[in-house]
């Protein structure tokens, strides 16, 4: 049988990305550190604890990614390892920032640098964090150390993860810290002083580095109205969409608050960002209703759902969400995209069919630059523990024995050949055969 690829452009990006919470260990001074020994707040009672082990060594894995033939990975600082209290810098951990970092670009690994990934320093949440002015002179400082520090190390950075997320779980769901939840007051302020720690970040890291690619992962995504619901449903999708998806975008590009999360410009906001970062991860249904729920937890029939329940695998999604970054008329990159799936059962088929998404993206001339998959090793999912496994590789966090699951060879036959292949589908996930490769499939397709 012949192999049929779809090609990707010499100059992408193969990623895998990791937040430091998660992936580190042992760090005593965030906030999620406390968080995960209230009862009840982690599924399981689970506990960080080394997580999968960074701190000390994240150059196993990142032998592996090299491994693996990637050329990019998405990683975070933890801000309270790096000021453990109010502006003191700990410089042994700058240096091991260093060291990582370093670690990375000699294995041919671009690195690409979160400043703000869920987590917060401890001291910086007794002093009220993003309700508080405050926040904005510490992040700014802690931002200017950082950059001085390791900034000849990173081309790539952003500036925030997932905000809208953040400011969901934290102050709506509960599923973040603090245990004190001050409401829609509380988000709306919050909203604000995170676009403006962004813009203040974006400008000190432009006025070190001029070429360094400055950015925020925005997770997006895809709403719907339920299939079968009414005009209300569709307009509430709307909504829904406006709010989580392009509030945040629109104020990015115009600097200005939007109504509800406010009013007036922030200084020096607008047309901060270099590239569009998308998490995607998949679609959810909203039917209208009086309580303003947001979204339906239940599925259609005949949806395919991930372990855990945890979403529909909808890889068209993540080309519409492409489709919908265009009107920014900035490079894409795919900074977060993956599954719980500790079996491996389902993603080899997600990886190739997300991958042809980009794929059909990139042949349309559309300017996605790259994809960093979500994660590399299984790792701390925030309130969900261990629950979930998101890794190329497997991790046993006891013994911290790792293998690699199919779709890390999967992956790996992707990065080295910058392709997907009829082969690849055949061997990983040959239900994908006929839909990638029609005319490859064994059995024939009839049509033209
Ligand atoms: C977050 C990651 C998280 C992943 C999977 C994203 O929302 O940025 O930190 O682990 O989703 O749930």
């Amino acid at each position: 049988m012949a192999t049929a690829k779809m090609l990707f452009p010499p100059d992408f990006r193969w990623g895998t990305a990791t937040a430091a919470f998660q992936v580190e260990g042992n760090n005593k001074n965030s906030d999620w550190w406390v968080w995960e020994t209230q009862p009840g707040a982690i599924l399981n009672s689970h506990h960080s604890g080394l997580a999968s082990n960074w701190w000390a060594n994240a150059e196993l894995d990142l032998d592996a990614a090299a491994e693996m033939g990637t050329n990019a990975h998405r990683l975070s600082l933890e801000w309270s390892r790096i000021e453990p209290e109010p502006s003191v810098f700990d410089e042994a951990a700058l240096e091991r920032y260093r060291a990582i970092l370093q670690g990375m670009v000699d294995r041919g690994i671009e690195p690409m640098v979160t400043l703000h990934h869920f987590s917060n320093p401890l001291w910086l949440v007794e002093k009220g964090d993003f309700n508080s002015e405050i926040v904005l002179d510490y992040f700014g400082r802690y931002v200017s150390k950082v950059v001085q520090r390791l900034g000849d190390l990173v081309p790539k950075w952003i500036t925030i993860n997932e905000p809208m997320v953040y400011l969901f779980m934290r102050y709506l769901d509960g599923s973040f810290p603090p245990p004190q939840r001050p409401g829609w007051g509380g988000l709306r302020e919050a909203f604000g002083r995170l676009l403006a720690c962004h813009a203040r970040a974006y400008h000190i890291i432009k006025e070190a580095y001029r070429t360094a690619e400055v950015g925020i992962a925005k997770n997006m995504p895809i709403f719907e109205a339920k299939p079968g619901s009414g005009v209300a449903s569709r307009w509430w999708a709307g909504r829904v969409d406006w709010l989580f998806n392009k509030a945040w975008m629109g104020a990015m590009v115009n600097g200005r608050l939007p109504s509800p999360f406010g009013r007036g410009t922030i200084p020096h906001l607008a047309n901060s960002f270099d590239f569009v970062g998308i998490n995607y991860y998949t679609r959810f249904y909203t039917t209208f209703n009086l309580r303003f729920d947001w979204i339906e937890h239940e599925w259609p029939a005949g949806t395919i759902v991930s372990d855990s329940n945890y979403g529909e695998i909808y890889p068209y999604g993540l080309y519409r969400v492409i489709k919908s970054a265009l009107p920014y008329k900035k490079p894409i990159y795919i900074t977060e995209n993956g599954l719980p799936d500790a079996a491996d059962k389902l993603r080899p088929a997600f990886i190739l069919d997300h991958l042809r998404q980009v794929w059909q993206a990139i042949s349309f001339c559309f300017p996605v630059m790259g994809y960093y998959h979500w994660s590399l090793v299984d790792n701390f999912e925030w309130d969900r523990g261990w629950t979930q496994r998101f890794g190329l590789i497997s991790l046993d966090p006891e013994t911290q024995a790792r293998a690699w699951r199919p779709s890390a060879n999967l992956y790996q036959e992707i990065c080295r050949s910058y392709s997907l292949s009829s082969d690849m589908a055949a061997t990983y996930a040959p239900e994908m055969l006929a839909v990638m490769f029609p005319g490859e499939a064994p059995a024939p397709v009839h049509g033209w």
